[in-house]
């Protein structure tokens, strides 16, 4: 877990915690992912909290009631950056936080960069006010490792119709996503060392073992790190 207030390698190596976001556009393939990775790492022996946005906990339900329900046509922009951000407060505090400090690995389906790809780039909220509200609600806390899960937009959208009514933003015009897919892809490419793209077409044995093989490689370096400290 890193924050920007503290060395993040040595709070790393105290807790033995590691947090992993998955990101990624409308049916990019997260929820399938997710379960595997816990999987592979529980059967090598780490414990292992897998968590989600918008919704974890009894107030998260609340807050995902708000803003996936169709019916609120009327919640502005603002307000849902807002409904967002405090759903990650809480989940921070309540569930992600107290898991790190437990030394566990902590692996969300979405976090901040949901926020930045939808409210900034899909609303058009300026990204250094929803980066800033984000930063905010978490204490700066990021993850350790992003995995994208890049798919193209009619994919990704041919993928879930037909599973649920359309929630709030997955209603949302072709050109909103496409402007949610690009956004999680500069962010990534704007920080190559802390995220892993993948191109979710592929099947899901083979993503999962891409995404495996990395998350090896990120414990692998922490254990040379904590080695290397004490
Ligand atoms: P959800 O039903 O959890 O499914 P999925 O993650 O598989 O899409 O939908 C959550 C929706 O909320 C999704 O459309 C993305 C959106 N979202 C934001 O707009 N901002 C955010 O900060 C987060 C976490 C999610």
């Amino acid at each position: 877990m890193t924050s920007p207030t503290a060395d993040p390698g040595r709070e790393r190596s105290e807790s033995g915690g590691l947090f992993v976001a998955f990101e990624g556009g409308e049916g990019c393939g997260k929820s399938t992912q997710v379960p595997l990775l816990a999987t592979w790492l529980r059967e090598r022996g780490h414990q292992v909290r897998t968590t989600f946005e918008p919704g974890e906990g009894v107030l998260g339900r609340a807050i995902r009631s708000i803003v996936l329900d169709p019916a609120n046509t009327e919640l502005s922009d603002r307000a849902e950056a807002l409904l967002y951000a405090a759903d990650r407060a809480q989940h921070v505090a309540s569930t992600i936080g107290p898991a790190l400090s437990a030394g566990q690995i902590v692996i969300t389906d979405r976090y901040v960069d949901s926020s930045l790809a939808y409210q900034s780039a899909g609303r058009g909220q300026p990204a250094d006010e929803i980066a800033y509200l984000s930063g905010w609600a978490t204490q700066g806390l990021v993850p350790d490792l992003t995995v994208l899960l890049d798919v193209p937009v009619d994919v990704g959208l041919a993928r879930i119709r037909g599973r649920a009514a359309a929630d709030r933003l997955e209603a949302e015009p072709q050109a909103f996503h496409e402007r949610v897919r690009q956004a999680f892809l500069t962010l990534a490419a704007g920080d190559p060392a802390r995220y892993l793209v993948v191109d979710g077409r592929a099947d899901a044995k083979t993503l999962a073992a891409r995404i495996a093989e990395r998350i090896e490689a990120v414990l692998g370096v922490e254990r040379v790190d904590s080695a290397e400290r004490s």
